[in-house]
């Protein structure tokens, strides 16, 4: 096992997922998918008919991830697998606002931190690099134009039978990433160590390729 960790971050949709997914698996590390974790509070909230009091919301969550050898990473919200439900347009129409609470990312915070005590870690979410792993060996900032991640975004949806159209894609993508960068806790940022990947037309298999690279140099 690698001794490193390794923090992606960046707007919506700019490939973070698939390529944390790849590089993990090809070095042997564990893939974390932190916007997983905003998704399943967020889960919980609608559940909850969307009441405000983040803090007892929180206190009535348990979350597990735990690694499917097909399926990935799964989320357990309070013992029930609710990886499925993630992807939703409810939820994913819902995300930042409730990923802004601090109740939420305190407790958000404080799980990614556990899981990456140990090292070994690929994790990506939008504060990794600047808060949650500050001391992470690698730092990388993926972004893409929004034509490009909306195409993506629209693919994958019609992948996984969840309807959408590519103009709303690139709309929501957009007010997304605005949310995700004026909010007060923890903004998207890039870390000013963090290495900026564009992956603007770029294969998976080339983005992975430069990861590959940049993760030699530091083991170098
Ligand atoms: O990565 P994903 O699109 O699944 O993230 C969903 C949302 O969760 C983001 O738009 C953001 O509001 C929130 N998030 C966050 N911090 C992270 C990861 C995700 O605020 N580390």
């Amino acid at each position: 096992m690698n001794l490193i960790n390794i923090a992606i971050d960046g707007p919506a949709a700019a490939g973070k997922s698939t390529i944390a997914r790849r590089v993990a698996e090809s070095h042997s590390m564990i893939y974390v998918d932190t916007g997983a974790m905003y998704r399943a509070i967020t889960y919980k909230y609608l559940q909850e008919d969307k009441n405000d009091d983040f803090q007892a919301l929180i206190e009535d969550v348990s979350l597990k991830l735990v690694y499917d050898e097909d399926k990935g990473q799964r989320v357990l919200l309070n013992g029930e697998d609710i990886t499925d439900y993630l992807r939703s347009n409810e939820v994913t129409q819902n995300v930042s606002y409730v990923a802004s609470k601090e109740p939420v990312r305190t407790f958000a915070v404080k799980v990614q931190q556990q899981l990456a005590a140990e090292k070994g870690i690929v994790m990506d979410g939008r504060d990794i690099g600047t808060v949650v792993l500050p001391d992470a060996e690698l730092k990388i900032y993926m972004i893409a134009s929004v034509e490009e991640r909306a195409e993506r975004r629209q693919k994958e949806n019609e992948e996984n039978g969840i309807p959408s159209s590519l103009n709303e894609l690139k709309k929501e993508i957009e007010a997304r990433d605005h949310y995700d960068m004026n909010r007060e806790i923890s903004p998207l940022q890039k870390a000013d160590d963090a290495i900026t990947v564009n992956t603007t037309g770029k294969s998976i298999e080339q983005v992975t390729d430069i990861i590959s690279d940049l993760i030699d140099k530091v083991e170098a």
